[in-house]
């Protein structure tokens, strides 16, 4: 496990960005962080230790970046009380920030060491570049989505209906999304792993919080819980604690029997009213990121112009941020159902069914005893994957 104790911090010094010289000159693994009033401050902390800054002392609206490396330290999520005099003195640069330039943008410099893992997603925003994201629930499709060059991956509690046979989501435990986390976070290093928190396992912000911290410690680098206004202290309570958070509004599938279906959001004045008041709300509660589920596309246009951090979209139409969709669905292997909005790229269904035919014709071949390949005896076939 990686030590997450931060190393000296230089005081942080606030100067002009302009002084690249200066940014140029930090030592190695040191942050820096870029206004948008053209002030740049600069600490030789390691990156990790942002997870531990709370996100009331950025100011509503700020933008929040996520320089942590892939796998850090849990600890770090963990020990916030016990950290060292030196976290508080960057702690206080942080705020002095935020205090002084209230529009302040915390940028990561481009030229600090990357984690592959956490991209700079506000940024990808503003540059209108598309933020794409797809669910896994398994190595092997973690893995590939992964080196597909996905930016992020979301153990999804839609593993519930695709893979375990539920009618819905509401079935779905604590302990199987662990499970599925760990399972997806050994086949992920380069995309965000955003882990799904299942119903009633976010009660209370205690429990949200509790909640969250199993799920790092399960190899996931963000959380995502559904909710706007009416769970904005269970987001801030994750936030505040350091851990990076993917906010979800519009249709929420863990509301499915209450609502009696997956109904279309922000069809009459008052939805839309409330689908903009939850999020602003998950913004200035420190989301990074909001999934918006069939949301009228108008009004997911309109969501998307308002708010500073990216709209990824499921059934929402093209003018979000980023674009989100259950793999299963993308990829034909859930041929019993498929949502209206999605267009399979793929029939994997189809394919399972024929070479699962071809076996069973294989194995009950004309000789009686099938012409599928035989291993020599004595030779031992390697199992690596690597
Ligand atoms: O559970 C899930 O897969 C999701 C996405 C479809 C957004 O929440």
């Amino acid at each position: 496990m990686r030590d997450a104790t931060p190393g000296p911090v230089r005081d942080a010094k606030l100067l002009p960005a302009r002084h690249s010289k200066a940014l140029r000159a930090k030592p190695p693994g040191a942050r820096s962080t870029v206004c948008r009033n053209g002030r740049a401050s600069v600490s030789d902390a390691p990156a990790e230790i942002s997870l531990n800054r709370p996100q009331r002392w950025i100011s509503p609206g700020a933008g929040y970046h996520h320089p942590i490396r892939k796998r850090q330290s849990t600890a770090a999520l963990q020990n916030v009380a016990e950290l060292p005099r030196t976290m508080t003195r960057l702690r206080f640069g942080v705020r002095r920030c935020a205090a002084f330039h209230r529009a302040c943008v915390m940028e990561r410099a481009a030229d600090l060491p990357t984690s592959g893992s956490m991209k700079d997603f506000r940024k990808m925003k503003q540059c209108g570049e598309k933020i794409t994201a797809l669910t896994a629930y398994d190595y092997p499709t973690a893995r590939l989505l992964d080196e597909s060059g996905i930016d992020i991956i979301l153990v999804g509690d839609s593993v519930g209906m695709v893979v375990l046979g539920y009618e819905d989501t509401t079935d779905v435990t604590l302990d199987e999304m662990l499970h599925h986390t760990r399972a997806a976070a050994r086949g992920v290093k380069q995309a965000l792993l955003v882990a799904d928190m299942p119903i009633h396992t976010y009660d209370t912000p205690e429990q949200a919080l509790e909640t969250a911290r199993k799920f790092i410690n399960a190899g996931a680098q963000a959380v995502k819980l559904e909710g706007g206004v009416d769970r904005v202290a269970q987001i801030e309570a994750i936030t505040q604690a350091g851990i990076p958070f993917m906010a979800h509004i519009g249709m929420l599938p863990q509301t499915v029997r209450e609502q009696g279906g997956y109904r279309i959001k922000g069809r009459t004045q008052s939805e839309v009213e409330a689908l903009l008041a939850d999020a602003r709300t998950v913004e200035h509660a420190g989301a990074f990121s909001v999934v918006l589920e069939i949301v009228m596309a108008d009004v997911a246009k309109q969501i998307t112009s308002t708010i500073g951090i990216p709209t990824i979209g499921i059934g929402s139409g093209e003018h979000c941020d980023g674009q989100i969709l259950v793999t299963h669905d993308l990829i034909g292997l859930f041929p019993w159902f498929t949502p209206k909005f999605v267009s399979p790229e793929a029939r994997v269904a189809e394919e399972i069914r024929r070479a699962s035919r071809a076996f069973i014709e294989r194995t009950r071949g004309a000789s009686g005893v099938g012409d599928l390949p035989v291993i020599p005896s004595g030779v031992e076939e390697p199992r690596s994957s690597n």
